[in-house]
């Protein structure tokens, strides 16, 4: 049965819908779920989006109420993934932020080119890396302006990962494929090395690819590294979260690095709780943890 869209507006929380359909004890359970799962606060002026973004998942369910879906993913571990993967938000652009990119390539990219070169690994993490631009930019960075450089630091032994909760990011980020307009603020002759431009559309090139791991991955639950990473990038990210989140997340990530790794965060979050006292500030978001 489709939903009931018809009826007065001044009805359910959302005009036109039904109580019965979608109430405000729906949000609220929908609320606490995004919570719980992946620290995301869902504010009370989001019932409209919740709507939008539910109804499918809702429809492709075969429910025709809110609460009936509610209680089927309360039995799914999949379905709750993918709710809560569905109320991200994963707005990103190329060189967002370019000030943390310009201080990757002055402070550290000789170095951890240098290193690189001298056999060690080297690792970098674009943690809540939505559909990839950010670690794009970033590996394009770190390739550099000059070719034949470049494609000797992508055979050395720098790797990189590039995560998110949301499923379809990862996809899109993997797939690297973005309308050429989009990369408009990555210097050209960045883009003219280390993608390929067909009519409309420039594709990340090989050079880049070979570096880099993708994976789906929940940031409030267990990571499955063994090893620290010298660079992290989190960036708008934790801008969502209840504050315990934030800080939890904060102290795990400033774990995660290597001593003297650098961070960077979102330019309107703030690193706070017991992560703050391993991180050092050294530019605007960028911080470099202790060697202690
Ligand atoms: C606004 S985007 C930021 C993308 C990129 N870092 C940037 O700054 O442009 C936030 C991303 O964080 C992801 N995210 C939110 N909560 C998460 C969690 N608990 N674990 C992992 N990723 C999460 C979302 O799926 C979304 O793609």
């Amino acid at each position: 049965m489709a939903l009931n869209l018809s009826l007065p507006a001044t009805e359910g929380i959302v005009p036109g819908v039904s109580p019965q359909v979608y109430a405000q004890a729906d949000f609220e359970r929908i609320a606490h779920l995004v919570r719980q799962e992946a620290g995301i606060v869902l504010s009370d002026g989001k019932h409209l989006l919740v709507y939008s973004r539910i109804t499918p998942l809702l429809r492709d369910a075969g429910c025709t109420t809110f609460s009936e879906y509610l209680d089927k993913v309360g039995n799914d571990a999949e379905m709750r993934v993918k709710t809560v993967a569905s109320l991200t938000t994963n707005h990103t652009y190329f060189n967002r932020e370019s000030h943390h990119y310009d201080h990757f390539n002055e402070t550290l990219r000789p170095d951890l080119i240098a290193r690189a070169a001298a056999g060690e690994t080297v690792r970098i993490w674009s943690a809540g890396c939505s559909s990839g631009e950010e670690v794009w930019t970033l590996m394009m960075f770190l390739l550099g302006a000059e070719s034949s450089a470049g494609k000797a630091i992508s055979r050395s032994k720098i790797v990189a990962l590039a995560s998110d909760l949301a499923e379809h990011a990862v996809t899109a980020a993997q797939k690297g494929s973005y309308p050429a307009e989009a990369m408009k603020e990555i210097p050209q002759k960045l883009r003219d090395n280390w993608c390929k431009q067909t009519g409309d559309t420039i594709e990340v090139g090989p050079e880049m690819r070979k570096m880099l791991r993708f994976r789906q991955l929940n940031l409030l639950r267990q990571w499955p590294f063994k090893a620290e990473f010298d660079v992290i990038f989190c960036r708008n990210v934790m801008i969502y979260f209840d504050q315990p989140s934030k800080e939890q997340l904060v102290a795990r990530l400033a774990r995660q690095l290597r001593p003297g790794g650098y961070l960077y965060i979102g330019h309107s979050e703030r690193v706070s709780g017991e992560g703050a006292d391993l991180l050092k500030p050294v530019g605007p978001t960028v911080y470099q943890r202790s060697m202690a």
